[in-house]
């Protein structure tokens, strides 16, 4: 199929319209039987994946890895990790997932390699002023860029580590392991751009920049957002788009909303860009039943550009990083949500949702509630849609990535491989373990979190209002109650919530819809007729609603009594 005729079958502009179920290949399930789960395996969950209603799935890398990293170790970019099979098998993936007009993110590690990659085993070995060598960032001490931060604090105490067959010290942001490739060498950046025209030819659809902002690094600076960095960000898609011109580009940068608007350029650089701030703001809101931690972190996000668009998101394969909140606030949110030390990694919390919120439907509602209505693509991280546990004895953040529980059957219905030889081991507790929760028992449940989530995003797929829309947030007489308006032409949804555990009213001022009729959008019921300035809601704790603001249609009167 040429560029142009699969970007037509796909429609412009689909990252904006784009729901992203994201996962890992290793734990979704495994079709051949040795414990590890694979492509086979993913190709045959395809239509679970179509059924929740998603139109695009992002996987964790696959690549041939040591693992020491969750596979963000590469050994090998242009391959297929053995355990999860052959390129081949991931070219079948790819054009069943297309057929079901789902596409393809996949997870590009651009700003480090495994030390076990070939080209750092050159690197050492070559003479200082090799070619070789240059392929990575060296120096003779340990001093130089020393304005910039450490990522992983809770194991490493420096960015750069000694190699003795170099006998010289290499750059690392991540683990000592991970060796930043050195981008201000032409030759890195061919070789990049010849990856990412690899995956483009198999059929992907865009990539998942790992850890963009930290790709180049300078002297007296924080090595972070460097002019060079977008430089190369920006000839990385004008490139690109030479031959592959409906690439997406998302944007791993865990920054503060303004210095996260620079990663969209003027339209062209990455097309995505992850909202990290965001995501914390939710979980203190529900903490504080209080609007104002979102609606402050709303009004510091700049507009974007047009065809640029959000990812946002509640909780994905990484900890939930506090790293773009205060320290007082981290503390707060440590409290709170991982009183139990073992939570907490670097500045964050390795925990799922349901167990983050105490396994209440209500709050896992609301949540998702909030993930669906605020500007931007939404990201479901797999499992959380039948509210999946997570298991704090595991090393690392192995905990939120055990395998997917498909039913109450041996290791969960993800593998028939002995327990032992499993991945990582299935979730077995009372609470949350398989036998309590899996897709299989919540698909025959017309209650279940997951026909809950699936009558969600196909309301919010007949609203263009919340891929496409406006945002303007509406004011309360009560901060415990969030409301805004997206707004996509005639398609004007009203989002309300009550983010506390009591009961609560209040007014609302919608005098600019003065004559409207709210219509709920799951049951289709008409509320009063806006008439007053303001306008009075009450609800249960942790109610929400989704009201279409409607012209034409009239609630009707009272009858007499
Ligand atoms: C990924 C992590 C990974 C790190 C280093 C992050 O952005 O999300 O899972 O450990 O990059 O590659």
């Amino acid at each position: 199929m040429t560029a142009k005729s699969r970007n037509e079958r796909r429609g412009p502009l689909w990252h904006k319209d784009a729901v992203i179920y994201h996962l890992h290949v290793r734990s979704f399930s495994d079709a051949n039987g040795d414990g590890i789960g694979d492509f086979a395996g993913l190709t045959q969950k395809l239509d679970y994946i179509e059924s929740l209603g998603v139109n695009t799935i992002w996987l964790l890398p696959f690549y041939p890895s040591p693992g020491r990293d969750g596979g963000y170790d590469v050994t090998d970019y242009t391959n297929v990790s053995p355990e999860y099979g052959s390129v081949r098998d991931f070219e079948v993936f790819v054009t069943a997932a297309h057929q079901r007009n789902i596409r393809i993110i996949v997870e590009l590690v651009i700003n480090h390699t495994s030390d076990e990659h070939p080209w750092f085993q050159s690197a050492r070995r070559a003479r200082a002023d090799s070619k070789e060598r240059d392929y990575y960032v060296w120096s003779d001490t340990d001093e130089k860029f020393a304005g910039t931060r450490i990522i992983f604090i809770d194991s490493e105490t420096s960015n750069w580590s000694w190699d003795p067959v170099a006998g010289a010290y290499y750059w690392h942001r991540f683990y000592a392991h991970q060796p930043d490739l050195n981008f201000r060498n032409p030759i890195v950046v061919e070789e990049l751009l010849k990856i990412m025209r690899f995956w483009l030819d198999k059929g992907v659809d865009g990539f998942r920049l790992d850890a963009v902002p930290h790709l180049i690094e300078r002297e007296k600076t924080k090595s972070e957002n460097l002019p060079e960095t977008h430089a190369l960000l920006k000839h990385l898609r004008r490139t690109l788009e030479e031959t592959h011109p409906e690439v997406i580009l998302l944007a791993e940068a865990n920054l503060w909303p303004k210095e996260a608007r620079e990663y969209f350029g003027e339209g062209d650089e990455c097309h995505m860009a992850f909202h990290f701030p965001l995501m914390p703001r939710i979980f203190s809101a529900v903490a504080k039943a209080s609007s104002k931690p979102i609606k402050t972190i709303m009004r510091q996000t700049l507009p974007i550009p047009d065809d640029c668009q959000w990812a946002i998101f509640l909780r994905n394969h990484d900890e939930l990083t506090l790293e773009m909140v205060s320290e007082a606030e981290r503390n707060f949110l440590w409290e709170k949500y991982a009183a139990d030390k073992r939570a907490r990694l670097n500045l964050g919390i390795r925990r799922r949702l349901s167990p983050l919120m105490d396994q209440d439907r209500r709050r896992i509602e609301l949540l998702h509630m909030l993930l669906l209505s605020l500007p931007g693509s939404p990201v479901l991280y797999y499992g959380d849609e039948i509210g999946m546990g997570d298991n704090i004895e595991l090393g690392d953040r192995d905990g939120v990535r055990t395998p997917m529980q498909w039913a109450d059957e041996k290791n969960a219905g993800f593998s028939n491989a002995p327990p032992s030889a499993l991945a990582l081991p299935v979730i077995a507790n009372a609470q949350f373990g398989y036998a309590a929760i899996n897709v299989k028992d919540q698909e025959d449940d017309a209650h279940s979190l997951l026909n809950w989530v699936r009558q969600v995003l196909a309301l919010r797929a007949s609203h263009t209002a919340f891929a496409r829309g406006q945002m303007r947030f509406v004011k309360t007489d009560n901060d415990s109650v969030i409301a805004f308006v997206r707004a996509d032409g005639d398609d004007r949804i009203l989002c309300v919530a009550n983010l506390s555990n009591t009961a609560q009213a209040t007014q609302i001022g919608l005098s600019k819809f003065n004559g409207f009729t709210p219509v709920e959008l799951t049951g289709g019921a008409a509320f009063p007729i806006i008439e007053h300035k303001a306008y009075a809601m009450t609800f249960q704790p942790y109610a929400y609603f989704w009201l279409k603001l409607d012209k034409n249609r009239s609630a009707g009167d009272l009858d007499a009594e």
